[in-house]
């Protein structure tokens, strides 16, 4: 079985819709169970640090982890960076290695620098030791004959991508941004259960002494 989360923050509800999609792809593959978990503020400290026992437990059990959040000043919104920031101890553990990593983002802008968002998922991902699903469709509505409803079509190789326009609730959710959604969790989770029911390799996590220092450190710090 392949077990997929899609973690994701939305403050007004239009990634929230997104992620949904995407769930749903990745729910229609025979074999796979996936959850949807949601950052909010609220698991934020006072140090500004995030923290869910829950969630953080259904992260370490997945085999394949999507990530999602609004594109705001054209990065990451900052729930979902104290969210990854909160990630060092599997970071530090190499407890994500080798799991599967996607990333999506939406923003009010048909470009709204969404592409950056979509690289700073991609580089965390990368420092968590992942391996990264991209958008796999050609880009659509770049030709002559091409149309708002083609898949993919606001183009983007790394994942997937929606652009509802500011206040027309009519609009919030585009259809081929939501189809573009399913479509790629779709393939997410055919990927990882592939993986899941084939795949022989073995992760080899080597630690270098200061990251083992820090482990040990936080372990005693947790024991007391
Ligand atoms: C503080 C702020 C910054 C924003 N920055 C961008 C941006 O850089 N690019 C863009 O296209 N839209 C931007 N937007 C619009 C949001 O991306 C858009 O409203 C999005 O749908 C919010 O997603 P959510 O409903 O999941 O929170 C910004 C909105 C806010 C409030």
């Amino acid at each position: 079985m392949a077990n997929i989360a899609v973690v994701y923050h939305s403050g007004g509800g239009n990634t929230a819709v997104l992620a949904e999609a995407i769930g749903n792809g990745a729910a229609s593959v025979p074999g796979a169970k996936v959850s949807l978990q949601r950052i909010t503020s609220q698991q934020i400290n006072a140090k500004l640090r995030w923290e869910d026992e829950g969630i953080a437990k259904e992260l370490q059990q997945a085999d394949g982890i999507i990530f999602g959040c609004p594109t705001l000043m054209g990065m990451v919104s900052t729930p979902f960076k104290a969210f990854m920031e909160a990630a060092f101890m599997p970071w530090a553990k190499q407890a994500w290695k080798d799991k599967f990593a996607g990333g999506f983002t939406n923003s009010a802008s048909i470009n709204g620098d969404k592409t950056n968002t979509q690289i700073q998922l991609l580089v965390f991902a990368a420092q968590m030791g992942m391996l990264w699903v991209p958008m796999g469709d050609h880009p659509g509505n770049n030709w002559s004959g091409g149309s708002e409803s083609d898949m993919n079509r606001l183009g983007a190789f790394l994942g997937p991508m929606s652009q509802p326009r500011a206040s027309v609730a009519e609009e919030a959710a585009h259809s081929a941004d939501l189809q573009t959604g399913f479509r790629y969790g779709q393939r997410f989770a055919s990927i990882v259960s592939h993986w899941t029911r084939e795949g022989t390799h073995v992760t080899d996590r080597m630690f270098d002494a200061a990251t083992a220092a820090a482990i040990k450190a936080q372990a005693q710090k947790a024991a007391k």
